[in-house]
């Protein structure tokens, strides 16, 4: 781990990438993580069944560009601590040769980017320690350019990452400079919170909840605003459990119960 990582990590607020990792299942977080964990789970009972149906989604989702699109080279930003089914372990399962580079700002998974560089040996993986509210500085990036080849299509992941993009940062600005860098026919996949299905009470409860005044859930019309211009891939946007999901075998969990949208879809 590098000291200016450590010295970056400050584990006495509650961190999405460790709060995610907690809800998860995972052991990479600590009690300020667990005790804002806590105070969301009490509004959303059902939130840590929506960080799973979430990464359900990346792992279906990655792997439909994969293996029905052909997408060879994707750009994951908001990867997360790593956990069952990373992106790379999923496309790398239908070509060994695709390449992947990863893309966070939170120090803590930067400590963890060994584990996320483990590439088949065939394929290539990166991992920038950038922001993507300044998407120049990932297009820019050298890594990127080193591994990505943008003269072919790229699938762009949002994953559980936009929600964190307050409206001031102008979010729909910040995905246009990445989708204007990509080639026509690539592709993104993305997912948003909602506060749709939920009550009054839960959302009030949830506002409190929300660790840094940052959190930015979004309705289903104004997330797939943000990719105007695409063309959304069937079955269009959808909650994150729903799309797509008669390729797994568990029973679908209800809609409010997952509060959170999917979509994918190919620049023309
Ligand atoms: C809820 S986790 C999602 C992880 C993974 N994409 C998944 O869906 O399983 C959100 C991730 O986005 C990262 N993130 C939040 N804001 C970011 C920003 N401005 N730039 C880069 N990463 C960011 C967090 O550090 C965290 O790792």
């Amino acid at each position: 781990m590098s000291e200016s990582a450590v010295n970056r990590i400050d584990t006495t607020v509650a961190h999405p990438a460790r709060r995610y990792n907690y809800w998860l299942g995972g052991k990479d977080n600590f009690a300020a993580d667990r005790a804002n964990g806590d105070a969301v789970e009490k509004a959303m009972p059902t939130i840590r069944l929506m960080a799973i149906e979430n990464r359900r989604f990346l792992g279906r989702a990655a792997r439909f560009l994969a293996e029905r699109h052909g997408v060879r080279q994707f750009l994951d930003i908001g990867t997360g601590i790593p956990a069952p089914g990373n992106t790379h372990e999923v496309v790398q399962a239908v070509d060994p040769t695709a390449k992947i580079v990863y893309v966070d700002n939170d120090p803590i998974v930067l400590t963890h980017a060994r584990a996320l560089l483990t590439s088949a040996p065939a394929g290539s993986v990166a991992y920038l320690d950038a922001d993507l509210r300044d998407p120049r500085s990932i297009l820019e990036n050298p890594e990127l350019r080193a591994t990505l080849d943008f003269t072919q299509p790229v699938g762009l992941l949002l994953i559980a990452v936009l929600h964190f993009i307050r409206e001031d940062e102008d979010p729909a600005g910040i995905v246009r400079t990445l989708l204007d860098a990509l080639p026509a026919g690539s592709y993104v996949a993305a997912t948003h919170a909602t506060w749709e299905y939920q009550s009054a009470e839960a959302v009030a409860e949830l506002n409190k909840a929300n660790p840094d005044g940052r959190f930015a859930p979004r309705d289903g019309n104004d997330f797939a605003a943000l990719f105007d211009g695409l063309e959304l891939i069937d079955p269009g946007v959808v909650s994150v459990a729903r799309w797509r999901s008669d390729e797994e075998s568990q029973p679908r969990p209800a809609i409010e119960d997952v509060s959170c949208n999917g979509l994918v879809a190919r620049k023309p």
